[in-house]
């Protein structure tokens, strides 16, 4: 209709006596004959959010299939001088576990008792703090937590921080993916391609998985020389390890151990042993 809005036109409608009056208890009223109200939560708002939360879900969706979680270095099990740390929005709990009253003993205090206090007030604070009040200056004990637990929360992050470089200095190592980007930033000056772009050899299959000798090195070696059999860093890999080492060589370091390889002779019968040499020694690189 082109005559515009008119607010004084009598709407005019026609009921339909076959049409039930809607007899539905719980419909909201309509909000807009209240001025200053906005609408009913349940369902009109939460309708809206949902449909909000659903174009950023498919936003995250189409984001993980774009660009695909950029993986970490392995980790490697023979770092002794590894200092774990927890990521940096977690400093603040890690620093506070440190301290005598929240540790040891009091550890359920620590991980249990305060975080549940602080992090129970705040799931509580809209029924704790149910004033009209909305600036802040007029909020004084909501606002003194606040500004409570940001300080100690940056303070105790600012510790934990220089906590761990002091660690760092005072072993002398230096953090893993810091070494890592160094030798990648060399790499790259000298021209070369960075060090995790390396493409790796072709791998070696693992030959005879079917003997019982297999069995034996599930149990004895795997824990170090890996699942896969690829060894890690100071640990080679058994796959193809026929390929360097005799029958009577691999009988002798799995019997006496060599370095850091243990010796089996008091864990392994001969018979065991020789079972697990002769395996060894049939693990070569496939013709090509
Ligand atoms: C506690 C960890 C550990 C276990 C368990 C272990 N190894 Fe090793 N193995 C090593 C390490 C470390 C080396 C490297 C030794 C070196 O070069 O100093 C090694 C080296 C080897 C080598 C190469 C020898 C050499 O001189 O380079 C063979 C073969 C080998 N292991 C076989 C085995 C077999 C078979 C088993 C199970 C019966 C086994 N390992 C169990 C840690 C282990």
């Amino acid at each position: 209709m082109a005559h515009g809005h008119n607010s004084k036109e009598k709407v005019v409608f026609v009921g339909d006596s076959r049409v039930k009056k809607n007899s539905m208890v719980n419909i909201p009223p309509d909000f807009t004959s209240f001025p200053g109200k906005s609408e009913a939560f349940i369902p009109y708002f939460l309708l809206k959010e949902w449909m909000v939360g659903v174009v950023v879900l498919v936003g995250f969706l189409v984001l993980t299939i774009a660009h695909p979680a950029p993986l970490g270095y392995p980790a490697d099990p023979m770092n002794a001088a590894f200092i774990p740390m927890p990521d940096w929005y977690f400093l603040f709990m890690y620093q506070l576990l440190k301290y005598p009253y929240v540790s040891g003993d009091y550890v359920v205090l620590g991980v249990m008792g305060i975080p549940g206090l602080a992090f129970g007030a705040l799931l509580l604070a809209p029924f704790l703090d149910t004033g009209k009040e909305r600036r802040f200056y007029r909020r004084p004990i909501a606002s003194s937590l606040m500004l409570l637990s940001l300080i100690s929360c940056v303070y105790l992050t600012k510790v934990s921080w220089d906590h761990y470089q002091h660690q760092l200095e005072e072993s002398g190592t230096k953090p893993e993916h810091i070494v890592r980007e160094e030798k990648a930033r060399e790499a790259y000056e000298k021209g070369q391609p960075a060090p995790s772009a390396v493409k790796r050899a072709k791998p070696v299959a693992i030959v005879a998985e079917d003997d019982p000798a297999y069995g034996l090195i599930k149990q004895n070696c795997m824990a170090c020389h890996a699942t896969d059999l690829n060894g890690g860093s100071g640990i080679p890999a058994l796959r193809g390890i026929g390929d360097q080492f005799s029958l009577e060589e691999l009988h002798d370091v799995v019997t006496n151990g060599n370095g850091n390889m243990p010796a089996f002779k008091d864990k392994l019968s001969t018979a065991e042993i020789d079972q697990i040499a002769t395996w060894l020694s049939k693990q070569k690189k496939a013709a090509e």
